[in-house]
């Protein structure tokens, strides 16, 4: 059985309803009242205060999906758009979230449960990460996430990796929550692919390809950087975690590119009705141009919707930048 877009999104909300977590609406696409982000960028924005300990909600467990925009400051994602088949500009980030409440376990193990045994992923095929440790920050390896994984979990030791900061320390922005994370990779290689590949650096998980791709990003926030560059413990440990939307989806409807779900279908039908020119059956510049085009529709619509006008300064300024780009590659 294929599931809709909208059936995944409910089940992912579905299953952390069912573990004590509120089902709360995402925020609009770029924050209100924070000066440090021109687009909303990760689901966790809207916590931000929580984290901080300068606000509270009243539940400890939420879960929702969050409508983003990476495009400038320190998520930015335009460049891949269009070119590769699984970055954009606007994307839905399916998250759950603790409060002080459960931690690293909890997380591991329901992440885990949700992809192999509701969703039923092959285990042989999805690789882990853990943050390695980092010496100028002063911290060291997660060597409690990499156990929950090989003893909680179950996971084949050799599918759990370690990698630096880059890719296993997540920050908000230049200040802001952070903590070390672990990442769920998976490995759409074919059935003549080495399932050893992972672990390979030139070719596996990080390397950058559409074989290996980052679906859901478990961060452990404890700390906060501020200006200057140093970290403080937050007053209590949360939980973040992000999956991309449109990669579970490509991945449960057994398709290679996020651009074949049902969520863009319907877009690229209605662009080859415009122009009478097929996806996928031509050059392959004229299918960057289909995904850059659809993908930013998306944002702009949702933008629009969510009050971004454009203009010429601010996030206005980058609405009217995607536009003319969308445009651009239309023409040519
Ligand atoms: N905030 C984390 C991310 O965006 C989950 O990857």
């Amino acid at each position: 059985m294929t599931r809709s877009a909208e059936e995944v999104r409910a089940e992912f909300l579905s299953f952390f309803e069912a573990r004590g977590h509120r089902v709360v609406p995402s925020g609009p696409v770029f924050p209100l009242d924070d000066p440090t982000l021109l687009f909303t960028n990760a689901g966790m924005n809207q916590f931000k205060d929580v984290f901080l300990g300068t606000g509270a909600r009243d539940y400890t467990r939420a879960v929702d999906t969050q409508k983003c925009i990476r495009v400038s400051g320190k998520h930015n994602d335009l460049e891949e758009v269009g070119v590769d088949t699984y970055h954009h500009t606007f994307f839905e980030m399916l998250g759950n979230w603790s409060f002080g409440d459960y931690f690293k376990r909890d997380a591991i193990c329901w992440a885990w449960e949700l992809l192999t045994e509701v969703w039923g992923l092959p285990k042989d095929r999805l690789w882990v990460s853990v943050f390695a440790g980092d010496d100028k920050d002063g911290l060291g390896a997660d060597e409690e996430a990499e156990r929950l994984w090989i003893d909680e979990a179950g996971i084949d030791p050799s599918r759990v990796l370690r990698f630096d900061r880059t890719d296993n320390f997540w920050e908000m922005g230049e200040t802001g929550p952070c903590g070390p994370c672990s990442e769920i990779h998976i490995d759409r290689g074919g059935p003549d692919t080495d399932p050893a590949d992972g672990a390979d650096p030139l070719i596996g998980v990080n390397a950058g390809n559409e074989r290996f791709i980052e679906l859901w990003n478990l961060v452990f926030m404890e700390f906060n950087r501020v200006e200057g560059g140093a970290l403080t413990p937050l007053p209590a440990k949360h939980v973040d975690t992000g999956m991309g939307f449109e990669r579970i989806l490509s991945v449960l409807q057994g398709k290679n590119s996020n651009y074949d779900t049902d969520l863009f279908t319907p877009v690229f039908a209605k662009l080859t009705e415009l122009t009478g020119v097929p996806y996928g059956a031509t050059d392959s510049q004229s299918d960057i141009a289909f995904r850059v085009i659809a993908d930013h529709v998306r944002a702009v619509s949702i933008s629009l919707a969510d009050g971004a006008l454009p203009s010429n300064t601010g996030r206005g300024y980058v609405v009217r930048r995607l536009i003319r780009r969308a445009a651009r590659f239309g023409k040519q």
